[in-house]
């Protein structure tokens, strides 16, 4: 099997390749990156005008199964990340039961590998059953095929169990990723605390609820000097204790996701549930603190927290609605359309956080384009222009926002192993 991706702009970041050539993909691998490539007997992807690069990595993602399989499972929800243009997503530990042991890391892999159509990396939970009481085994997780810990959708309360659990990690070479709130500020908050809040008559959570969380992992990781993740950053000041901890060189890294740079909380008005999120969208100035900390370094990942919700979760009153919304489908054309068109971002910078950068984090040897490596690779016209239709997602859910948004850049070809999962923007 020999396919040849022809006269595409490829942006691989490891190697510092940045100019138009062919691939060549043998057997699955990466057999040479090459100009005027031997196309004979060969499939043929007609790159012209398109930008190759590394298939896209989501660091952080909720795929709902095992036990929410009516809002997402592993079928659907990897079916959407292949149309996103992922190749690979790392899993969040809420399901049902938690991925708090050995064995649902291994249904988790079991499951993808036999109906997957994108590598699944499961990250464990750091406290067993997400209760915040007592480590889950982390070395049993890791030893399975966890990538990370993390009792993301909550946060770890207690100091000392996430000093316990930076510890551990550092042992088996794992991330710990924090989801950072401080619920005793979160109280009954629905929504941002501040104008729109007020005059919709909803209980606000300040941007202090995140902020004093990041504050307080920015302490334990450099009081026990092991790296840690802060997941989904969204406040200004969030962002600036972070880029004052990194001068200081505390080992983190941190992520945001497409809507805290596309949105603000006017996206609340009317109560549209659909804007419903944790942490919640924030306003104008956080929103540029965001775009700031992306392009001066500070935020090193560009994550999707895709988050399928059911309709009748979503069809409530606001303070009664899931938080969260689907992203695998929008997030590269929300970073395309949003942080490159808008003149903020280079494309290099933008597939950066979305390929090696969550690579590295995660521990993956993934995220570049290397001849002798199996082959997964995203391919996307930057300058495509469509409107987002909901209807026309993968994903089981079609919680999203951005429903008739108007974005420029689609994914073209999603290709995992040297398969063609995604062939002209259609799932195969
Ligand atoms: O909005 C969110 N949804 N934030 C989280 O932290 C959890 C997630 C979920 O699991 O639905
Ligand atoms: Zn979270």
């Amino acid at each position: 099997m020999r396919t040849v991706i022809k006269n595409g702009h490829v942006i691989d970041i490891k190697s510092g390749l940045n100019k138009v050539t062919d691939i060549v993909i043998e057997d699955g691998i990466v057999a040479s990156v090459e100009e005027n490539a031997d196309i004979l007997g060969a499939e043929v992807i007609d790159a012209e005008g398109l930008y190759v690069v590394p298939g896209l990595i989501d660091a952080h993602c909720h795929l709902r199964d095992p036990g929410f399989e009516y809002k997402e499972d592993i079928e659907t929800g990897t079916k959407s990340a292949a149309k996103g243009g992922f190749t690979s997503v790392a899993c969040m530990p809420n399901t049902n039961p938690v991925i708090d042991n050995e064995t649902v890391v291994n249904y988790i892999k079991d499951k993808a590998a036999r109906e997957g159509y994108v590598h699944v990396f499961p990250i464990g939970a750091i406290s067993k059953g997400l209760k915040g009481e007592l480590l889950s085994e982390i070395g049993e997780l890791k030893f399975a095929g966890a990538v990370g810990i993390s009792d993301d959708g909550k946060p770890v309360v207690s100091s000392g169990l996430m000093k316990k659990a930076l510890i551990y990690s550092s042992m088996f070479d794992i991330t710990v990723i924090s989801h950072c709130e401080d619920m005793s500020l979160v109280e009954e908050g629905v929504m941002n605390e501040g104008y729109n809040s007020t005059i919709m008559g909803l209980k606000g959570i300040p941007s202090a609820a995140e902020e004093t969380m990041i504050a307080r992992d920015l302490i334990l990781s450099e009081y026990t000097g092991v790296p840690i993740h802060i997941a989904h950053v969204s406040t200004k000041l969030g962002i600036q204790l972070i880029r004052d901890a990194k001068k200081r060189g505390v080992k983190v890294t941190c992520e945001t996701c497409p809507h805290y740079f596309s949105l603000t909380d006017d996206s609340c008005l009317g109560f549209n549930t659909l804007a419903k999120v944790n942490p919640p969208l924030r306003r104008q100035e956080d929103v540029d603190a965001v775009i700031e900390g992306l392009k001066d370094g500070t935020i090193d990942i560009i994550a999707t927290d895709h988050a399928p919700h059911h309709k009748d979760e979503k069809n409530l009153e606001f303070g009664y609605a899931a938080n969260g919304m689907v992203g695998f489908e929008t997030a590269l054309p929300l970073a395309i359309t949003n942080l490159y068109h808008k003149g903020h971002m280079s494309l290099e910078a933008i597939i950066e956080k979305m390929t090696i950068n969550p690579a590295k984090m995660l521990g993956l040897a993934k995220g570049d384009i290397s001849v002798g490596k199996m082959c997964d690779i995203t391919i996307f016209d930057a300058n495509k222009e469509y409107t987002v239709d909901i209807s026309k997602f993968e994903s089981k859910s079609k919680n999203s926002p951005f429903d008739g948004y108007s974005v420029k850049g689609a994914v073209k070809y999603t290709i995992v192993d040297g398969n063609i999962v995604v062939r002209d923007g259609m799932l195969m």
